[in-house]
């Protein structure tokens, strides 16, 4: 069975690879397959844009295509930044310049208002058929950054059960808890299923 991911992020592509290490599935990067073409996230939604990229991909390639589109939902903003994490404070927006703005949005507000959660959404297509698989990461934004491991929005958000910010988690602790792991499992269990179907 072949996977063609939607990316040109070479982390995202080792990080899928890795995790199907073992299965009877080969995996490709767009990278790997000659296509250089970036390609446009003007959906409103991440489930849009993960469709999009994994539309784009699949025009032009046999096998089972998919993409992922990630965003950071904070109640009390009414589910910003949402769809606009990466670029939340503008275009060419740092992981600090997001970070700040979104301590700022929340100056004075209440902890128990400050519920947020991370959706990553893989978008599956192939030849007649889409599907979308989603996977979620409850938790708070803290009022200031804690911890040094992970990236983006990881400073601020806080995994209550855990006791601490995602940045405070080892990468292996992280990826036991996290949105992307979630949807990669789905993602895993969809492909056994497809597997089994041969
Ligand atoms: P992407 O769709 O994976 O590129 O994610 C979009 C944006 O969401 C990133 O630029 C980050 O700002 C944020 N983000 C995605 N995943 C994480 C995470 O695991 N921790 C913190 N921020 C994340």
């Amino acid at each position: 069975m072949k996977i063609i991911i939607a990316t040109h992020n070479p982390h995202k592509t080792e990080e899928i690879k890795n995790f199907f290490k073992g299965y009877p599935v080969e995996i490709y990067s767009m990278a790997e397959l000659g296509i250089k073409e970036d390609i446009e996230e003007t959906g409103n939604t991440i489930e849009e844009n993960a469709l999009i990229k994994a539309r784009f991909l699949k025009e032009k390639i046999d096998g089972i295509v998919i993409a992922d589109d990630t965003g950071l939902f904070v109640e009390h903003l009414n589910g910003q930044p949402g769809v606009y994490s990466a670029r939340f404070a503008g275009e060419n927006a740092t992981y600090e310049d997001n970070n700040k703005k979104l301590l700022k949005l929340l100056e004075g507000v209440p902890y128990e208002k400050r519920k947020a959660y991370f959706k990553t959404v893989i978008a599956v297509v192939e030849r007649g058929k889409e599907t979308l698989l989603e996977g979620k990461l409850e938790g708070h934004i803290l009022d200031h950054l804690r911890g040094k491991n992970g990236f983006g929005y990881d400073p601020v958000f806080y995994v209550d059960n855990l006791g601490k910010s995602l940045a405070e988690l080892t990468m292996e602790e992280k990826n036991k808890i996290s949105h992307r792991a979630d949807a990669l499992m789905k993602l895993k269990n969809y492909i056994l299923q497809r597997l089994e179907e041969k």
